[in-house]
């Protein structure tokens, strides 16, 4: 099967040989490696010349748990943060924020539309108490790339915390996190990385971690200073995932070999062949082409086509698509282009669109 959801992806067979490891404590020697071998390549993937700036934290869980973990770990007693949100994923933010009350309003904008950075700015200024600034990076909702750059500079120029939620960005969209002095950027193992779900980490400025480590502790699962601490002496607080921790090191060999910035120019070649076919087919995207990234395009459902039927069909020939989300769940379909893909597995799929969309019309 062909997947074309974001996430989790299809794995190349080197990933999935790497789940077969001799049964292994997670408190002895080989664990500890392993750790340090995940962190050290996390860093020299995404945050290339600036390794020791920051350090990696490594959660067994979804990408919500890294999410989750870098948000409540990031204030200080009597501050708050504030969510820019234009889609599913800031919305879910903002719900965390919302549980433990330790936000400000949300800086909330429609889905595909971007964030004016001069209304962030002012609403820094109207509430001293915030600390954190977090938003999300790719936005899966419908594949809008948020201008994370120019918002992370202006906090850091404020003194504030910026935290990035990147679970469908990394390795799939280009983002400067040490250059634009991101101090908290959550990613997970099962999208643009290519391992298996089960999987989340942190990369933290190495800094303000000190200043993590003074936080008050709002989760004894999701404390990123837990963590730090004991991975620190290499060893970790909670039972990990080992097995998919094996795969995960060995996804990452993979992404250090084929390069971050060659995988990028893959999944863009991927998204481009997907766009043009379908743009040919009479079928639109939801967000103009400077507004998409590269991993995935959300589309409108052309006139008398239900998604469940367009689903069951592809997936019958071998294609897994996604469905919209909220309010347009019944009105736009989503396909991503991230995983182990070939350009023949691409055009296969638009083939099979092709066909698919004739037979319902027939
Ligand atoms: C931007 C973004 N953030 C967070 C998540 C949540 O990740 P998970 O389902 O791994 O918890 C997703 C999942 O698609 C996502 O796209």
């Amino acid at each position: 099967m062909i997947l074309l959801n974001p996430g989790p992806v299809n794995v190349s067979d080197r990933v999935r040989q790497a789940l077969i490891q001799p049964d292994i404590c997670h408190r002895e020697s080989e664990c500890s490696e392993l750790l340090n071998d995940i962190r050290q390549r996390l860093l020299k993937a995404f945050v290339p010349g600036e390794e020791d700036e920051y350090t990696a934290i490594i959660l067994t869980g979804s990408g919500t748990a890294a999410v989750e973990a870098a948000l409540l770990s990031s204030l200080p007693i009597g501050k708050r943060a504030m969510v820019i949100t234009n889609g599913v994923y800031g919305d879910r933010l903002s719900a965390m924020i919302k549980m433990h009350r330790i936000g400000v309003p949300d800086m909330k904008y429609d889905w595909g539309v971007a964030p004016d950075i001069k209304m962030i700015e002012l609403a820094m200024i109207q509430h001293p108490e915030v600390y954190t600034v977090a938003m999300v990076h790719h936005e899966t909702t419908l594949g809008f790339i948020n201008p994370v750059k120019e918002i992370a500079e202006m906090v850091d120029s404020k003194n504030r915390v910026f935290m990035l939620d990147s679970v469908s960005g990394l390795g799939g969209e280009a983002v400067d996190i040490g250059g634009a002095k991101m101090y908290l950027v959550a990613g997970a193992a099962q999208k643009c990385i290519q391992g298996f779900p089960g999987l989340a980490f942190v990369l933290v400025r190495k800094g303000f971690m000190q200043q993590v480590m003074k936080h008050p502790k709002r989760s004894m699962y999701l404390s990123l200073a837990n963590y730090y601490e004991e991975q620190e002496r290499g060893t970790i607080p909670f039972t990990p995932a080992v097995q998919v921790y094996y795969a995960f090191r060995e996804a990452l060999d993979e992404l250090l070999e084929e390069g971050v910035e060659n995988r990028i120019k893959r999944f863009r070649g991927y998204a481009s062949t997907i766009r043009t076919r379908m743009q040919a087919m009479g079928i639109q995207a939801v967000l103009p082409p400077e507004a998409q990234g590269n991993t995935l395009t959300a589309f409108n459902l052309p006139e008398g086509v239900a998604y469940p039927q367009l689903h069951d069909e592809l997936k019958d020939a071998g294609y897994v698509i996604y469905a919209g989300q909220g309010p347009l769940e019944n009105k736009i379909f989503r396909v991503a282009n991230i995983g182990v893909l070939t350009n023949e597995n691409i055009e296969g799929f638009l083939d099979a669109f092709q066909s698919t969309l004739k037979k319902i019309r027939a």
